[in-house]
């Protein structure tokens, strides 16, 4: 069933739920550092989520079903060549000029809210500063298709024009959800496609718009861990994430930091 958020209580929990996870983001900035590993970084978010924002980190045993490890730890932590779902861990520690997407989902009174930026530890260098970028006026081009009577592949068409407009690629693997009461529910939300292809958007429905963009080729394989989705190439990927709602007019974006306000 496609994610609906249609009463007034529901769209305000959702708004709560939305600034809580970027609450966590706006937290979490400055202690991204070289030196610092993305465990101290995972448990720092997990108390901040826990203590101060009285939520639930979604990603803390997510999962398992079908012979799956659960996933393991309370965000996920994906430096440079990471396309996502990176586990956080205590050896992976943080050195200048990384790139790292760091992915927040909490739950606050039953409702999710889900998104994810981009980080440097130290100075990065031109082309990870520039992937970053293009990725997220990717997210935004696509956020620009949300309205009623646009498709879901013109958020798509619109994200994949300008990724290899620039010479990257769109992973496939990986999409865009809708998201409510359930984490990951349908519609799944591709970032490629065709003007006017797939879903017809109407008002009230909520999905998160997700990119995952490399700066190689687009093939991606799963490590052993059962979660770490890496490029194949090893090359470098960028990943940004906002959570919203299709309003009568346009998109209204749940997950908006301080620093995105105009
Ligand atoms: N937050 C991710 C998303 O955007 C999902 C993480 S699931 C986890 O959909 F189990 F890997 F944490
Ligand atoms: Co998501
Ligand atoms: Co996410």
């Amino acid at each position: 069933m496609v994610a609906r958020i249609e009463t007034e209580a529901d769209i305000q929990a959702m708004r709560e739920a939305g600034r809580c996870a970027s609450r966590v983001l706006e937290m979490i900035g400055e202690y991204v550092q070289p030196g610092v590993s993305t465990e101290a970084l995972n448990e720092r978010c997990h108390r901040f989520i826990v203590e101060e924002l009285d939520c639930i980190p979604a990603p803390l045993n997510y999962g398992g079903g079908g012979g799956q490890m659960p996933f393991p730890k309370s965000i996920c932590t994906s430096v440079n060549h990471v396309v996502c779902h990176g586990i956080p861990t205590v050896s992976k520690v943080l050195k200048n000029g990384d790139a790292i997407n760091i992915d927040i989902t909490v739950i606050k009174n039953g409702f999710h809210g889900d998104t994810s930026k981009m980080f440097f530890a130290g100075e990065p260098g031109v082309l990870a500063r520039r992937l970053a970028t293009v990725t997220q006026e990717c997210m935004y081009l696509g956020i620009e298709q949300v309205r009623p009577g646009n498709c879901l592949g013109d958020i798509g068409h619109a994200i994949q024009q300008h990724a290899e407009k620039n010479r990257f690629s769109v992973v496939r693997e990986f999409c865009g959800h809708g998201i409510g009461k359930v984490f990951h529910d349908d519609p799944q939300v591709l970032h490629y496609g065709r003007p006017g292809a797939g879903m017809t958007l109407e008002e009230g429905m909520s999905f998160t718009i997700e990119p995952m963009i490399n700066a190689g080729k687009r093939h991606i394989k799963i490590l052993p861990d059962q979660w770490t989705a890496v490029t194949k190439d090893h090359k470098l990927s960028a990943q940004w994430e906002h959570t919203l709602r299709v309003t009568a007019d346009g998109a209204e974006i749940f997950t908006l930091r301080e620093e995105e306000r105009i």
